[in-house]
C-alpha cells in the first residue's frame, strides 16, 4: 500500500516553483463528473491540463491510465452516489504501478485524508481550488509511487487552465470561484473557499477565443455569480459591466449566468438584462423557503419581502423573463406552518422551474448539530406536495406557449427525425420539425419557431416557414 504524502516529496516546492513535468504522451485518462455546472466546467479544465501535456480521453474507466472522479458533496446522497461509482471503478481500473486513480472535488475537498480509508485504492485526492497542481500532483503520485493528499499542498497561482470543451454551441465560462456567505446548512464555502473574481480582460479573451472556435452562447459561471467583482481582481469591472462588455463581441449570440443571489442583486443588472439583447431573460435565483423564520435560520441575509421586491423589479422591467429557484424542504425546525408559507411562497412567484430538495445534515455546517429536523417521511411528503405544485406551474405556463412564436438557438440537427433542437432565450428545450430538411438549420442558427405542443418537461415545434 502507498504511503499518504504530506508535501515533502512533491512535485512542487513549498515556494511554489514547478520542477520539470514528464509528458504524458501515449497516456489516456477518464473523468467521471458529479454536481453542478462548476464542477463539469473544473472537468473540463482538468481535461483540458491533460491533453495539454499530450494524454487523450478515453470513454470507459477499464482502459485508462488516469481515472477522475470529480465528485459533489453538497448533500448526503451525492457522496453516496460518488463512493457508490468508485466502488465500481475500482474493480475496473488497469493494473500496474502506471494506473493513477484520483478523487477530485468538493468531497475530496471535505473528506481529505479519510477518502484514502473509504477508498483504499485511490491515489491522489485534490479539491476544486488545486486543478491547477493537477499535473505536477499526478508526477509526484508516479515518480513516487506514493499517495498524495493535494489538498494539504500550496494554494496554486489563479491563472486560467485550459479547458477541453465538447464541440458544440455554449460553453462554461467560470467567472467567481468560492463563496463567502454561511448558510447555515451549506458546504460550499468550506469546499470551494473564499470568494474571488477572476479578471475581467481574462473572461474576455476566453469568450472571444470561444467564439472564434464557433461557440455562439455562454454561461457565466460563480457559485453567487452576480456578486462578482466584490472580491478578487475582476480588473474594477461590476458584474453589469462585465456583461455589458461581453455583449459586445461580435459573433456571440447570447449570454447566461447561474446562480444568482438575490442580496448580490442590483438595479444595473436588471437594467442590462433588460436592454442587452444578448442577455438572455432567465434568473436563477435561489429563495430556499417562504418561512422568514426558517430564511432567518438558514442564515440567508434577506426576508421573504426583499426577495419580493426583487422580483416584481425584475417582471416589471425585463420583458419575457423567467425566473427559476431552488427550494429546501424539511430545514431544521420546519413547521407545517412554515412549510404553508414555503407553498404559498411558490404559488404566488409562480416560478418558471425550481430545484427542490430535501434538507441534508453536512458535518462541520452549523446546521449540522441542530436539533429538531422533520422525519424523513415528514419531509418526503411535504417535497412531494412541493414538486407537485411546481410541475403543475410549469404545465400550465408551457401549455400558454402553444401557438406562439420564439426564437430558438440551434445546438443540435437531429437527422434521422429531422428536428432542429435548442433554447428558447427563457432557457426551455424546443424539438423542432423542420418540413424542408434539404435546407436543415445549422447548430448556431438562431430560427423562428411556432410552439405546436407542450407538456411538463418540453416543447414541440415546427420551424416557421421563411425563417
Ligand atoms: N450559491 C447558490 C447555491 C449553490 S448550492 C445559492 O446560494 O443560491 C445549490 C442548491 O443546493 C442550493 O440553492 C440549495 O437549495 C441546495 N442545498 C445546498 N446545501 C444543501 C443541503 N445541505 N441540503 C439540501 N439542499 C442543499
Ligand atoms: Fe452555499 Fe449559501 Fe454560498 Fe449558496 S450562498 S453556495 S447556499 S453558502
Ligand atoms: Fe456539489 Fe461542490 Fe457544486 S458540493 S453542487 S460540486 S460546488
Amino acid at each position: 500500500m502507498k504511503e499518504t504524502n504530506h508535501i515533502t516529496g512533491s512535485g512542487v516546492s513549498l515556494s511554489g516553483t514547478p520542477l520539470p513535468l514528464p509528458s504524458l504522451d501515449g497516456k489516456t485518462f477518464y473523468i467521471k463528473t458529479f454536481g453542478c455546472q462548476m464542477n463539469v466546467h473544473d472537468s473540463e479544465r482538468m481535461a483540458g491540463l491533460l491533453s495539454e501535456e499530450g494524454a487523450r480521453p478515453v470513454s470507459e474507466p477499464g482502459e485508462a491510465d488516469i481515472i477522475l472522479v470529480n465528485t459533489c458533496t453538497i448533500r448526503d446522497k451525492a457522496d453516496q452516489k460518488a463512493l457508490s461509482d468508485l466502488g465500481r471503478i475500482r474493480q475496473v481500473r488497469k493494473d500496474g504501478p502506471e494506473s493513477v486513480l484520483a478523487v477530485t472535488g468538493c468531497m475530496a475537498q471535505r473528506e481529505g485524508e479519510e477518502i484514502f480509508r473509504l477508498v483504499p485504492d485511490v491515489d491522489l485526492i485534490l479539491g476544486p481550488s488545486q486543478i491547477r497542481n493537477l499535473i505536477p500532483l499526478l508526477d509526484t503520485v508516479s515518480r513516487d509511487h506514493q499517495r498524495v493528499d493535494g489538498t494539504l499542498w500550496p494554494p496554486p497561482d489563479m491563472t486560467t487552465p485550459p479547458a477541453l470543451r465538447p464541440p458544440g454551441i455554449t460553453a462554461f465560462v467560470t467567472i467567481q470561484e468560492g463563496c463567502d456567505k454561511s448558510c447555515a446548512y451549506c458546504v460550499v464555502p468550506s469546499t470551494r473557499g473564499a470568494e474571488r473574481s477572476r479578471p475581467a480582460r481574462d473572461i474576455f479573451q476566453e469568450a472571444e477565443e470561444l467564439v472564434s472556435l464557433g461557440y455562439r452562447e455562454i454561461t457565466l459561471l460563480g457559485q453567487n455569480v452576480n456578486g462578482y467583482g466584490h472580491k478578487g481582481d475582476s480588473s474594477g469591472a461590476s458584474f453589469p459591466e462585465l456583461l455589458r462588455r461581453l455583449s459586445e463581441i461580435s459573433g456571440l449570440h447570447r449570454i447566461r449566468f447561474t446562480t444568482s443571489h438575490p442580496n448580490d442583486m442590483s438595479d444595473e443588472l436588471i437594467e442590462v438584462m433588460a436592454s442587452s439583447a444578448k442577455v438572455m431573460p432567465h434568473l436563477h435565483l435561489p429563495v430556499q423557503s417562504g418561512s422568514d423564520r426558517i430564511l432567518e435560520k438558514m442564515q440567508r441575509g434577506y426576508t421573504l419581502e426583499t426577495y419580493r421586491q426583487w422580483v416584481t423589479k425584475v417582471r416589471k422591467n425585463i420583458s419575457g423573463v423567467s425566473l427559476t429557484t431552488d427550494l429546501i424542504v424539511g430545514f431544521c425546525t420546519e413547521t407545517e406552518e412554515d412549510f404553508r408559507q414555503t407553498m404559498e411562497a411558490v404559488e404566488e412567484f409562480c416560478f418558471d422551474g425550481a430545484f427542490s430538495f430535501i434538507y441534508s445534515p453536512r458535518p462541520s455546517t452549523p446546521a449540522h448539530a441542530w436539533a429538531d429536523t422533520p422525519s424523513r417521511e415528514v419531509a418526503v411528503e411535504r417535497l412531494e406536495r412541493l414538486q407537485k405544485l411546481v410541475e403543475k406551474q410549469a404545465e400550465a405556463r408551457n401549455g400558454k406557449l402553444v401557438g406562439q412564436e420564439v426564437e430558438i438557438l440551434v445546438e443540435k440537427w437531429d437527422e434521422e427525425n429531422s428536428m432542429a433542437i435548442g433554447r428558447t432565450p427563457q432557457f426551455q428545450t424546443v424539438r423542432a420539425h423542420v418540413d424542408a430538411p434539404s435546407s436543415p438549420p445549422f447548430p448556431g442558427d438562431l430560427v423562428q419557431v411556432r410552439i405546436t405542443q407542450a407538456s411538463r418537461t418540453g416543447l414541440r415545434g415546427r420551424l416557421s416557414p421563411n425563417a
